[in-house]
């Protein structure tokens, strides 16, 4: 008797035959996705709480981001950072409109880790130093760069030596990030809001704390806003919660801030789900990577860029940062109204 077999176990045969094999799968595939929701090929829907890892801050496929992509695909997909192009050029404005004023320019890339590659570049031939401090349970990607600095043993023990000698500090230790850094420290790495540690918020004095030392020992400090920026936290970025009570919210940043960063590394919310990541840093820093010292092919690419300049543009007209803000708070209020030992903790 021959067995049929379903087109979801046809798609998720075609597809392990083949695959790499490092993730875990599920066994369902997801077809189609719409605002907070997405559906199987069995014509399930289901609620996404994992928004492609903290990537459709806006919902999955938003019309206007659609509607962007497009009509950038139809018009230019790719342009090297040679040319200059219109969309790079209003995405560098977008951006430059929500970061802190001081951050005045940008390297764009195509993801989290390729963003945190620019940054310990920049950082190194900025610093002229090798050595970097970065978090226990502190996430910053895969790559060779950016596994250097990512704490969980299972990430790294298996590759061997690693590209940047690194220290660990315990998050939120104040101590042990004082006694971290030194005269030959190149940068210190902060996710402001650990994200794969936990979803563990850095204390307002930790942040200030590190602005600090880095000032006293001429290393930088670079926030990792990969996965706390773009809203999420119910402001434009995560560390802005470390804010001097009297900067206000309406002007970015208005200077007098005590936890500036040297450089902020964007990605995965950016692009609404078009791979895209940024660099955002001072000029000081931007001035010391010489010509050619630093590249990709298709970083700043018109589609995305495209994707970014409506994702921003979304974010910022309906203004996000508060809606999340009161979401977040209604959430909080109405998870602390159930009583089951499945909650353990409501941040
Ligand atoms: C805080 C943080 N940094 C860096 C990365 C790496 O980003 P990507 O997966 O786009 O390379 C991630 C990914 O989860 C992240 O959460």
């Amino acid at each position: 008797m021959t067995q049929t077999i379903s087109r979801t176990q046809d798609l998720i045969a075609k597809e392990t035959k083949y695959d790499s094999g490092v993730y875990n799968k599920h066994s369902i595939v997801l077809e189609r996705g719409l605002g907070a929701k997405v559906w199987d090929t069995e014509g399930r829907e289901y609620i996404d709480c994992v928004v492609g890892i903290s990537v459709a801050n806006l919902g999955h496929s938003h019309p206007e981001i659609v509607k962007a992509i497009q009509d950038q695909a139809a018009k230019l997909m790719v342009c090297p950072q040679t040319y200059p192009n219109d969309q790079r050029a209003e995405f560098y404005n977008e951006l430059m409109s929500v970061v802190p004023q001081h951050l005045t320019r940008v390297f764009p890339c195509n993801s989290g880790a390729e963003a945190m590659e620019a940054a310990l570049k920049f950082a190194r031939v900025a610093t002229g130093r090798e050595k970097f401090v970065a978090m226990k349970r502190g996430f910053s990607g895969r790559t060779m760069g950016a596994l250097s600095l990512t704490y969980e043993p299972k990430y790294r023990e298996p590759f061997g030596g690693l590209i940047h000698e690194t220290s660990f500090v315990a998050f939120n230790d104040l101590e042990q990030l004082e006694a971290a850094i030194d005269d030959q420290t190149a940068a210190v790495i902060i996710e402001p809001v650990q994200g794969e540690g936990g979803v563990r918020p850095a204390t307002p004095e930790f942040l200030r704390a590190a602005r600090a030392l880095c000032s006293k020992h001429g290393a930088l400090l670079i926030f990792d806003e990969i996965q706390s920026g773009f809203c999420r936290t119910g402001k434009w970025w995560g560390h802005q919660h470390a804010c001097e009570p009297d900067c206000t919210s309406t002007c970015v940043f208005p200077g007098g801030c005590a936890v500036k960063p040297d450089i902020m590394t964007l990605a995965k919310a950016i692009g609404s789900g078009i791979p895209l990541g940024a660099m955002v840093m001072t000029a000081e820093v931007a001035d010391k990577m010489p010509k050619g010292g630093h590249g990709t092919t298709f970083g700043g690419n018109p589609l995305a860029m495209a994707a970014g300049v409506a994702t921003i543009r979304y974010m910022k007209k309906h203004d996000m940062a508060a809606q999340c803000a009161e979401l977040g708070a209604y959430f909080v209020e109405q998870l602390s109204k159930i009583e089951s030992k499945k909650i353990k903790e409501i941040l």
